[in-house]
């Protein structure tokens, strides 16, 4: 029996955490379970910092479901088994505070909690499963790379974004006589790119799943070039890198092992100048940024994130711990928070851009490839 439950929303925020939020909470009310915020992540978990969420009126959880950001916070450097302390005298030591969360989750008398994130914040969930912790997970992420599951929320408000930004592109691009480059998040798969190429009718994608060829971008714009077409739109994954090359980033954090320190961002500048040089025509950069992440969601997101919300409930009443809600085929289901780590075994151990991690990448038997080189968008290679 079900009677006390947590959520916590963690990584980067998206559009359609407020919308699984009050599908959780409402799912939760029509079972007499009383259900909680943990405010800024697992962050929460150490600071006890719990809010009650209602729909009554007046309650917390009402009016949210078009609202960007999260109502109950998020966090992007919470790693409860390495987490970052700073002591008294201004030095930082990484301590592994699990424990104390979790001391914190039966003091509460929480009888599940609910892991609103991406890959890091599933891996973090699933360590804390293997302490004896009831959790299901939900996949957050802008970059639809989530294991085991067809389909993130956020992602396709993230999509939409940046296909309106290339319309806006298009104008200045054709009438200006010059290259646009896009560069959009992703880290390291190249959906956004790929998908938002295609909706926006772009005639470059480079994702970091291909390393491309800039000789063969410059042609692709050279023979539109030679058919009267003198701008090109092209759309760059901060996480493209070169054949050859290494990706470009905007610096590292500090944020200790157990979270992925790389901030990624330039590549777009790179691609534009180099395009610029190679094609003789005019190239600009614009990078998307944080854009793709605010703001309210998409019906597609909205409708998503109440099934993924509903169905992490079901799973909760079922009793089937140390899961993640997914889309399989086009229907709800589940994976165990196992399978969606995959190799990534070691409890506390990094996530990200590593041999162990288990994030998905665009493949080349996927049909947004085959969909993309039909109609001619050049792929870098
Ligand atoms: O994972 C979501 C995401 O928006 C990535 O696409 C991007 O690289 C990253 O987060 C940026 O994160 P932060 O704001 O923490 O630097």
């Amino acid at each position: 029996m079900l009677k006390k439950v947590g959520i916590l929303a963690n990584g980067g925020d998206v559009s359609g955490f407020n919308a699984v939020i009050r599908a959780i909470v409402k799912t939760a009310e029509n079972h007499g379970i009383e259900c909680y915020g943990i405010m800024d992540g697992y962050n929460g978990l150490l600071k006890k910092n719990f809010e009650l969420l209602s729909t009554a009126a007046n309650g917390e959880a009402i009016g949210i479901l078009p609202r960007g950001g999260s109502i109950i916070g998020s966090s992007t450097n919470s790693n409860l088994f390495n987490y970052k302390v700073k002591k008294e005298d201004g030095s930082v030591e990484y301590e592994d505070l699990s424990d104390e969360a979790i001391k914190n989750i039966k003091d509460f008398g929480f009888d599940c909690i609910f892991t609103l994130g991406g890959d890091g914040t599933q891996k973090s969930a699933r360590d804390l499963y293997t302490k004896g912790v009831n959790v299901i997970g939900v996949p957050k992420t802008i970059d639809n790379d989530v294991a085991c599951t067809d389909i993130t929320f956020g992602y396709n408000t993230a999509v939409s974004v940046a296909m309106e930004a290339l319309d806006r592109l298009h104008t200045t691009g054709a009438t200006h006589h010059r290259i646009m480059v896009l560069e959009v998040m992703g880290r390291y798969a190249g959906w956004i790119a790929l998908e938002a190429a295609i909706a926006g009718g772009a005639d470059v994608a480079l994702i970091p799943e291909i390393p491309y060829d800039i000789n063969r971008v410059a042609q692709k714009i050279e023979n539109r070039k030679k058919r009267g077409k003198n701008f090109s739109i092209v759309v760059v994954a901060e996480g493209a890198k070169p054949k050859g090359g290494e990706l470009t980033i905007m610096g590292k954090r500090d944020n200790g092992e157990g979270v992925d320190n790389t901030k990624l961002g330039g590549v777009g500048q790179v691609v534009a100048t180099q395009l610029e040089k190679l094609t003789g025509l005019e190239a600009r950069n614009t990078t998307l940024g944080y854009m793709q992440r605010g703001g309210t969601p998409t019906a597609f997101d909205r409708v998503l994130s109440t099934k993924y919300g509903t169905k992490a409930m079901e799973l909760a009443l079922e009793g089937k711990f140390g899961t993640l809600a997914v889309i399989k085929d086009g229907k709800l289901n589940y994976a165990t928070l196992e399978e969606v780590v995959g190799k990534n075994t070691k409890i506390g151990a990094v996530s990200g851009n590593t041999e162990e991690s288990n994030i998905r990448k665009v493949t080349m038997d996927n049909d947004l490839v085959k969909t993309a080189r039909d109609i001619g968008i050049n792929l870098g290679d």
